[in-house]
């Protein structure tokens, strides 16, 4: 007989029965439906499986309704008690914490079970006067990718391809992102970067010195993504893990579940610097930035080689289709979803049913060029071809293929021409007679943006294809750009994105900013906001901009982190 056999047998002694019958029938008669007017949505965020389970029992045992949907039903919005209003938003995906559904904590329900009876839920509430009106993913690159995403921005200057809606993007822009990591322009990319006691007291950087003077600040930057060569990465003792944990971000990236994917990215950073393969869950659990829930994907996937939820998820038809849209430029995670809300599975689909823009089309028509990287000795003759127009209008232009050819990668996703002149005006003019004359040529087949201005740097998007048979259409980006601006432009276009955020967040850190127009000293800042643009120092080479910024210069093929 089993120990839960055996207490049911305790149960039916007389002593047992009589002190336990009576309480219990009474108080069942007035408590079995204390709590039917609650009609509760449990969020699991936080509630442990069992708790959760008991939850449910106890609260249908009081003639409660557990609803598995949260919707319009719901009375009771049961969150774990300790709940920020704004993960529970992020959680949700709801802008602001609903008003119309009372959201209670979950020791207020366990009170409940406890007393018998529908409690006053008032020192239980979650106190949503926390709530910070959360910053949408600011600057421009989100916001292009948020137009790009939808339907109904189809118009020039803000419409770019981005394969990603991060948390606090903050591609400085018109760029896509092909990255798997949120780009950060000033914001909080600390897992680029060692602990280096973020937000002391006294830091400049920091909310804690509201107005401080901003002198320039000596940091040891050793351990910095951008002080280290990419050739020499330290060996990854984790890639058995970080690889599924990669395609969980993907997975994430393509479902918008842009904080799940940011927080697997923090994990991968995490374990790509543990210097010992993961041997328990302990070990796991003391990983900086790691809590339980990822604690236990690392341990499974240590222990067992792979991750149950990765391939839950990508056994899910819809997600499968969600990343086919996604992948049409122009499309973005929001666009993918309602296409598949309206009922279209395939590309054909897309093409008959889609109401599409223009870039849209044109993803579509190039979609399987636009997934293929191009070869680099292609890469090279589209840069020739650019450089030859450019020099043909103007002599002593300097134009040059930047991004991943230029750190020297065997393959390219696109190629990123930048265009200036050295006499620091004949680049003035020449962004609308370069396309022009390489839409003359037959080069450019296709316009994706056709010219946007950012200061004084001009971008154009677009499609071209080489002469000859059986070439295939190639993303192009052309950057005209005045020369002083040029060696922060030529870091910049040059990357990798990583480099970038971890350049970026030094520069914070020693109250400068680096952009693709300039570095500034002297930044005053509030907390993230920036309240004073400082000065922007001569930065006649790439290696100034390093010097400057007290790093090593690095050569570009040493920058491919
Ligand atoms: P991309 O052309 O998107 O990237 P890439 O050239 O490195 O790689 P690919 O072969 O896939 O084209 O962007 C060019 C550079 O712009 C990139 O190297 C760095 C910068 N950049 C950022 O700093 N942040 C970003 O989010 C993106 C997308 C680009
Ligand atoms: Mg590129």
């Amino acid at each position: 007989m089993d120990r839960r056999r055996k207490r049911t047998g305790d149960d039916k002694s007389p002593t047992v029965s009589k002190k336990r019958t009576l309480p219990d029938s009474v108080s069942s008669d007035k408590s079995l439906n204390c709590l039917a007017t609650v009609k509760a949505f449990i969020l699991p965020a936080g509630i442990e499986k069992m708790r959760l389970q008991i939850f449910e029992t106890q609260l249908k045992k009081y003639g409660g309704t557990v609803l598995k949907l949260y919707d319009n039903q719901a009375t009771h919005l049961i969150v774990d008690d300790k709940m920020e209003p704004n993960r529970l938003c992020r959680i949700l995906k709801i802008a602001s914490p609903p008003t119309r559904v009372k959201i209670v904590k979950s020791s207020w329900l366990s009170a409940c079970f406890k007393r018998k009876e529908l409690l006053c839920f008032d020192d239980y509430r979650l106190d949503c006067s926390t709530y910070i009106k959360s910053k949408e993913p600011d600057l421009s690159f989100a916001k292009e990718k948020a137009t790009a995403a939808s339907n109904s921005e189809s118009t020039v200057g803000g419409n770019v391809k981005t394969k990603n809606m991060l948390p606090k993007a903050g591609f400085m822009f018109g760029h896509h992102s092909k990255n798997n990591i949120p780009a950060s322009a000033d914001d909080d990319d600390s897992d680029y970067c060692p602990s280096d006691g973020e937000g002391k007291p006294g830091d400049p950087s920091s909310g804690n010195n509201e107005f401080a003077v901003s002198p320039q600040k000596e940091l040891p930057v050793g351990n910095w993504v951008c002080a280290q060569s990419s050739k020499t990465p330290v060996e990854n003792q984790n890639k058995h893990i970080t690889d599924i944990l990669e395609e969980m971000v993907k997975t994430y990236e393509s479902t918008n579940d842009k904080w799940r994917a940011f927080g697997y990215q923090k994990a991968i950073q995490v374990l790509r610097k543990h210097p010992k393969p993961i041997k328990s869950f302990e070990e796991a659990m003391n990983l900086p930035s790691i809590g339980k829930r990822l604690a236990e994907k690392i341990w499974e996937i240590a222990e067992s080689g792979e991750l149950r939820k990765l391939k839950e998820l990508r056994s899910s038809e819809e997600l499968k289709v969600i990343e086919t849209f996604q992948n049409v430029w122009g499309a973005g995670a929001h666009t993918a979803r309602t296409w598949y809300q309206q009922g279209l599975r395939t590309l054909d689909d897309v093409r008959e049913q889609g109401n599409l823009t223009h870039q849209q089309q044109v993803g579509l028509h190039c979609y399987n060029d636009f997934l293929d990287r191009m070869p680099r000795a292609e890469a090279a003759e589209i840069e020739q071809v650019v450089c030859e127009a450019a020099k043909s209008l103007q002599e002593g232009v300097i134009a040059q293929a930047c991004g991943s050819f230029r750190r020297g990668k065997a393959t390219c996703g696109d190629v990123d021409v930048l265009v200036t002149h050295p006499d620091g005006k004949s680049h003035k003019g020449l962004f609308g007679k370069l396309l022009a004359k390489l839409k003359e040529l037959g080069f450019l087949t296709d316009d994706l943006v056709t010219a946007e201005d950012n200061g004084n740097q001009k971008k154009y998007l677009g499609v071209c294809k080489l002469p000859g048979e059986g070439r295939k259409h190639r993303r192009l980006d052309l950057i005209v750009v005045p020369y002083d601006e040029y060696a922060c432009a030529l870091v910049y276009f040059t990357g990798s994105a990583h480099l970038n955020r971890s350049l970026r967040h030094l520069a914070k850190k020693m109250n400068m900013s680096l952009s693709e127009h300039s570095l500034n000293v002297g930044v005053v800042r509030r907390g993230s906001e920036k309240i004073y643009e400082g000065t922007p120092v001569p930065t006649p080479t790439e290696e100034s901009v390093f010097v400057k910024l007290g790093v090593p210069y690095r050569p570009p093929e040493e920058r491919d982190h």
